[in-house]
């Protein structure tokens, strides 16, 4: 835990409350329609003393920002009333991200809450060193936290931040691909508990989100393709032209992400802006997640365990295949989806012997309903049927079906 006091005698309060001259927000499809293509618009962000060029999602209650943090942060908090600025890092985004968060801060003060990184550190210990920086420093109810990191700062910091005083505010600054892209939207916050992956959290939302891709030039390749499977699932529960966008794509260490990340967004976006507490077509979400996250937990056993996204790829291509069992999605869909993911993310074939464990794991999933394994299944490509079910069998057949991609 490091903390480094970089506060001046004034903070500097130049209130220049920034007014969003468009909503580019669209009317929300009925759900099982295909989404309309993104509407990619600019808004112009103008103060009384600034303009700033930036690509702004507006949520319902708070703005995503997407491009350069040095251009867009230090103006934020110049609207801000705020009596103490803390920044949360872990050990690898307080080397490599905070360089970064630092020039966009300009002569912003701030204390550096840092803790140790990964998921096994997304913790009450964690929390509890959090916790006592912020007490330690006085922080009051208008303090404000800003949480420089992958998922799991985001989810922890958040919390935190959320609980600490009956809550202070909070805003995001995601920089993993998978951060950028899923837990900026939704407002889910949280930490593992009795190793329960977020058994102990809450809804809250940030006041806004800074998406800054030039993040990702640190993250090792391995995390950009993991997070790159949440993309590939946006594209193919929400959006079939994107999905075709994609396959086009070359090599994800060049990418130049501003763009594609800002259509994902928008997919996200209007899906949780429809079902913000996860109680139906949020569901879509999960496509590729049943088998996923079965397959990530026996991973998690071994010498050699998956990230979440490689994990979700293998899922995927199983329930790409499950979809064509159930929904009727056309064989030559289902291949071209199995051809991606080998190629993308390498083959990782599934000891049959080790289908009943899956077969547990999936039966505990909490969010199966009737004692059912549930499901989020497409057809055609761009369209997401929720609260689809499989028997055990078929399941095992899409193992098999992907176990047979190799090439
Ligand atoms: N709230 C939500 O809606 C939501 C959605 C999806 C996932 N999540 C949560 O997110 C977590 C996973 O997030 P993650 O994949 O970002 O993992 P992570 O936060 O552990 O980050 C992965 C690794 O990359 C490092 N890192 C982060 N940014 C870096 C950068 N720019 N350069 C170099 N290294 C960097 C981190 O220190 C870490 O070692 C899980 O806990 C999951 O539950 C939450
Ligand atoms: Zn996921």
């Amino acid at each position: 835990m490091g903390s480094r006091d970089q506060r001046s005698p004034a903070l500097p309060n130049l209130i220049t409350t920034a007014t969003n001259k468009f909503d580019n927000r669209l009317p929300l499809p009925a759900w099982g329609c295909r989404f309309a293509p993104c509407d990619l618009r600019r808004v112009n962000f103008e103060t009384t003393t600034i303009k700033l060029p930036m690509e702004a999602i507006p949520l319902k209650h708070y703005n995503i920002f997407v491009g350069p943090i040095e251009l867009q942060l230090a103006a934020f908090l110049k609207g801000l009333d705020y009596s103490q600025l803390f920044v949360i890092a872990d050990e690898n985004t307080e080397r490599h991200c905070l360089p970064r968060l630092e020039k966009a801060l300009g002569q912003s003060p701030f204390s550096l809450v840092s803790v140790p990184s990964g998921e096994a550190n997304k913790n009450l210990d964690s929390c509890r060193l959090i916790w006592k920086e912020l007490m330690g420093q006085e922080a009051g109810r208008d303090a404000l936290v800003i949480n420089l990191g992958g998922g799991v700062i985001g989810d922890m910091g958040g919390f935190c931040a959320a609980t600490f005083k009956r809550g202070i505010r909070f805003i995001q600054a995601p920089t993993t691909l998978l951060s950028q892209v899923d837990a900026s939207i939704g407002g889910k916050l949280g930490i593992d508990f009795l190793q329960v992956k977020n058994s102990i959290g809450l809804f809250q939302d940030p006041l806004a989100v800074f998406i800054d891709p030039a993040f990702l030039d640190t993250l090792p390749s391995r995390e950009i393709r993991s997070g790159f499977a949440e993309l590939i699932k946006h594209s193919l529960i929400a959006d079939a032209e994107q999905w075709a966008r994609i396959r086009q794509l070359g090599r994800l260490e060049n990418m130049d992400w501003e763009s594609i990340i800002v259509h994902s967004l928008h997919i996200k976006r209007r899906i949780v802006e429809q079902d913000p507490l996860e109680k139906g077509i949020r569901k879509a979400l999960n496509f590729g997640h049943t088998i996923g996250h079965a397959v990530e937990g026996l991973a998690l056993e071994t010498d050699t365990p998956l990230l979440h996204g490689e994990a979700v790829a293998i899922g995927l291509a199983c329930e790409a295949y499950l979809s064509h069992q159930i929904l009727g999605l056309p064989l030559k869909e289902v291949a071209q989806i199995g051809r991606y993911i080998v190629q993308q993310y390498g083959h990782y074939p599934q000891n049959p012997n080790h289908y009943p464990d899956l077969l547990a794991l999936m039966r505990n999933d909490k969010k199966n309903q009737g004692g059912q394994i549930n499901f989020t299944l497409i057809n055609p490509l761009g369209q997401a049927a929720i609260n689809q079910h499989c028997n055990p069998e078929l399941i095992e057949e899409s193992l098999n079906y992907y176990n047979g991609l190799a090439y």
